[in-house]
């Protein structure tokens, strides 16, 4: 377990924490971690950059696809029978029990009506995607379920693709016809009060159980309706398994601490789905209780553990386009209600004006996650989200603006392989000329693939002490110089 560096102790000796995510009371702690996601940080070689792995798709065999494709037929047809037959306004009170027994009757006859004969495994799974179909999600339930599947994703009605451990799959999972999948879409975006069709073809919303999800149906979705669905993991990982699959080492975790504990304004910087709102997670647990956090998010996603919280969520424009509460909207509000620290789940539009703002004045010690493959590139898009604003901003000042506020680039990265890793952290030290000056303190040196595709490398430091080290000792963390120095030095 990672040891927590302790100022209170003379020699910062570290103590054991506790995990710093509480396991629920209903499940242990965890019970879904994908541990093959994570291979170890391995031995050293050179290597390129490597592009995306194509994804993987599984193979079916032609005669298995039409007897799959038969029963999809035979599921639709009886489905339908089980609307006609069923009393729809009974279905919410009536038990799991009963609608089993009432699916079974009705698929009996019908199959009998059909002249269909099944095996008793098919007859089994038949009635329970029936019961899916009428309490549930129809084709992707068993998806929603499955808890290795961190991603599903829907390319019309015949491709449904999931994400697990990093690595994305094609499923046998098929919607009848698009209407079917029009028919699901339908039953998620009503539940949650929202619409989708023709005149406002998508939309962005969260589920009851706090999955996020977007759908965009034609004549904008070209093939078909797009849907993607990140499912909401109630266990996030915490820093402890985050080192345990390899995603940073004990090491930097203390830097890390140090930097949340001492009120480092921290961006985490990522591709999609790299990581980087389980990364905004597991470092709000280095914050401690006594202080005032306000989140801000599009999607509710972040699951902070402390006990002072006041959690936001913008407001897209209802259908006549009114009553939009949009990030920037909660940020400005977010600055009236005393907060000692902000989090904002993503930066990507004018918002970043007020939150580098917030990050200059008083309000150290905020974070927030922004899409971009480098420290650098992070800067860029900063840079160019301030001009989109509309303020005129001399470039210099943008980034005299940047580089006062932010102190720590977290760079995370979702590697070929599937696996994600921090692959930098860099902090920001002020401005030389017009260039905003950095330094990298931790990097994930790729060395190569091993024969199973798993990119080979480790974590090393740049062999710079932090810039902050006289902030971070002030504090109490006087971190040993230990941290900095790699295994071979
Ligand atoms: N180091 C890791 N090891 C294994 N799984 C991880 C790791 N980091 C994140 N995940 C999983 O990857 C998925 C995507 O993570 P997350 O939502 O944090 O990404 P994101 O960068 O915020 O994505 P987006 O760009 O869509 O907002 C989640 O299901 C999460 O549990
Ligand atoms: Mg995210």
């Amino acid at each position: 377990m990672f040891k927590r560096f302790n100022k209170d102790s003379p020699n910062g000796a570290p103590v054991a924490a506790p995990s710093l995510v509480a396991p629920s009371k209903s499940a242990p702690a965890v019970a879904s971690a994908p541990v093959e996601v994570a291979p170890k940080p391995e031995k050293m070689a050179k290597s390129k950059k490597t592009k995306p792995a194509p994804p993987k798709s599984v193979a079916v065999d032609p005669k298995e696809a039409k007897r799959m494709d038969r029963l999809l037929e035979i599921r639709m047809e009886l489905h339908k029978r089980l609307l006609e037959s069923l009393n729809l306004a009974a279905l919410d009170k009536a038990s799991e029990e009963d609608l089993r027994h009432e699916i079974a009757l009705i698929s009996r006859e019908g199959l009998r009506d059909m002249d269909v004969v099944l095996n008793s495994a098919d007859q089994k799974q038949l009635n329970a995607d029936l019961l899916d179909e009428v309490t549930g999600l129809g084709p992707i339930e068993v998806l929603l379920r499955d808890d290795t599947v961190n991603d599903i994703l829907i390319n019309g009605s015949q491709q449904v693709f999931v994400e697990r451990g990093g690595i994305l799959e094609l499923t046998t999972v098929k919607f009848k016809d698009e209407k079917h999948l029009m028919r699901i879409i339908d039953k998620i975006v009503s539940a949650v009060g929202r619409r989708v069709d023709e005149s406002s073809p998508y939309v962005d919303a969260r589920l009851a159980d706090g999955s996020r999800f977007n759908a965009m149906v034609p004549p904008c979705a070209v093939d078909g309706s797009l849907v993607s669905i990140r499912k909401f993991t109630k266990e996030k990982l915490s820093i402890d398994q985050l080192i345990k699959f390899g995603a940073f080492t004990e090491a930097m975790a203390t830097y890390l601490q140090a930097a949340v504990a001492t009120r480092l304004n921290i961006i985490v910087s990522g591709g999609t789905g790299s990581g980087k709102t389980t990364t905004l997670n597991a470092l709000s647990g280095f914050i401690g209780d006594e202080e005032r956090i306000v989140t801000i998010e599009d999607t509710a996603e972040l699951q902070l553990q402390q006990v002072h919280i006041g959690r936001m969520e913008s407001r897209p424009p209802n259908v006549e386009g009114k009553g939009e509460v949009s990030q920037r909207d909660l940020l400005r509000n977010a600055l009236r209600m005393r907060p000692d620290r902000i989090i904002v789940g993503e930066t990507r539009g004018d918002e970043v004006i007020d939150m580098l703002q917030a990050m200059n004045t008083g309000h150290d010690g905020s974070m927030t996650t922004i899409h971009a493959n480098s420290a650098r590139d992070a800067v860029s898009r900063l840079e160019n989200m301030i001009a989109m604003t509309g303020v005129e901003l001399p470039l210099v000042a943008s980034r005299a603006q940047i580089s006062s506020a932010v102190d720590l680039m977290v760079q995370i990265s979702r590697l070929p392989d599937g696996s994600r890793r921090m692959v930098s952290i860099t902090e920001i030290t002020g401005m030389e000329g017009e260039i905003i000056s950095m330094q990298e303190i931790f990097k994930f040196q790729r060395t190569g693939m091993d024969e199973d595709g798993k990119i080979q490398g480790k974590f090393v430091s740049g062999g710079l002490r932090s810039h902050f080290t006289e902030r971070f000792r002030q504090w109490g963390y006087d971190l040993p110089n230990s941290i900095y120095t790699n295994a071979e030095d």
